[in-house]
């Protein structure tokens, strides 16, 4: 019932903005940034796609796993910030990767898309026998939606991507848990398209984002967020995604080796582990030199993990996230 990690691989862009680049163009501060986030420098992209981040990522993931891409039978990519909303990212990189016979689909549980996108790919491989293997591809530019004058938000956010390819495992342990709480939806969000077509009457193009709350003027293309609603949702519900997928399968929390949660404020991940009382030991952190790429924060860690040997085959690991939605995932298996 449970699925192999056959390779991992991530990408994030050479260029890294520090805390002090960051005082040029807000006023914050190093000491502030590290203190209240636990996050040092960022990864931003200064040009390449998303699409081109995930295509790298997923590559090295392939070649780790040493399978022929021909036999990928599945592909989902997961992002909030695609370049296209027609083709999907899959797509584009079932092309650069040449996973020729796959299905192709994107999927947005924005933080938490990674955990959702290895669970559903769970799902078809264990329902379709056809499909020998699925690539799970996150890939984020948030700084295409990040408001660089907004001194709360800006300095949390990052770009990369990071990519695993899975095959179907009978016996392998394997749970997961996934939630979402729309009513907070309005506490992070950012625009698609605006309605802007010839037909739409002004007095209802003002009232477009009233079920948002009142959001202020020249801020329609990039993210907004109610930091302390976010941060308590999150210290909750990671701890409940965690804790109930170990109970479906009567599984002690106690007995995860290793923790691998969303990378969104170091604070957050302590108080969550204290939550599910866990020793910062267990947990993979790497906020420090990433901050938040949304859906790509906790594969890239994945990744970094198993590179660096944190991660060893055979451990039981539970990746963790919350994200814009609000949603909230878990999911434990053996690497
Ligand atoms: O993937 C999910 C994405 N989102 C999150 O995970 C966000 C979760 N929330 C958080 O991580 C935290 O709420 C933040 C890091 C966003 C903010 O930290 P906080 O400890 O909750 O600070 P705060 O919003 O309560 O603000 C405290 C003070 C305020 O000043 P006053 O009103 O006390 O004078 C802010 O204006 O800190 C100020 N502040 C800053 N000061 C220096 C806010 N941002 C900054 C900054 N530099 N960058």
């Amino acid at each position: 019932m449970g699925i192999r990690v056959l390779g991992t691989g991530s990408y994030t862009p050479a260029y890294q903005v520090t805390n002090d680049d960051m005082a040029k163009l807000v006023e914050t501060n190093d000491e502030w940034i590290r203190t209240r986030t636990g996050i040092g420098t960022r990864h931003i992209s200064d040009g390449e796609p998303t699409w081109y981040m995930g295509a790298e990522a997923a590559k090295k993931a392939i070649a780790d796993a040493g399978i022929d891409p021909a036999e990928i039978g599945l592909v989902i990519d997961t992002t909030i910030t695609p370049e296209y909303c027609t083709p999907s990212m899959s797509c584009i990189i079932q092309r650069e990767v040449g996973a020729v016979d796959a299905a192709c689909f994107d999927l947005n549980a924005a933080c938490s898309g990674f955990v959702y996108a290895v669970d559903t790919a769970h799902r078809f491989l264990q329902t379709d026998s056809s499909m020998k293997y699925a690539l799970i591809v996150a890939n984020e530019s948030l700084s295409k939606i990040t408001n660089y004058s907004d001194r709360s938000s800006c300095i949390l956010f990052g770009d990369g991507a990071a990519a695993v390819v899975i095959a179907y495992a009978e016996k392998a342990l394997y749970s997961s848990y996934l939630g979402a709480d729309g009513t907070g939806a309005k506490y992070l969000y950012a625009h698609s398209a605006l309605p802007v077509s010839p037909f739409v009457k002004p007095e209802r193009a003002a009232r477009y984002d009233d079920h948002m709350g009142a959001g202020p003027k020249g801020w329609e293309h990039t993210m907004l967020q109610e930091g302390r609603e976010v941060y308590k949702f999150a210290t909750q519900a990671m701890p409940k995604a965690a804790a109930m997928a170990a109970q479906k399968i009567g599984m002690q929390l106690d007995e995860i080796d290793k923790f691998v949660p969303h990378q969104a404020n170091m604070r957050i991940i302590e108080t969550a582990m204290k939550h599910i009382k866990q020793p910062m030991e267990k947990v993979i952190v790497n906020i420090a030199y990433h901050g938040n790429t949304s859906s790509a924060s906790i594969p890239i860690a994945f990744d970094e993990a198993v590179r660096e040997g944190k991660i060893q085959r055979g451990e039981k690991v539970c990746l963790v996230g919350f994200g814009a939605g609000l949603t909230y995932a878990a999911l434990i298996m053996e690497y």
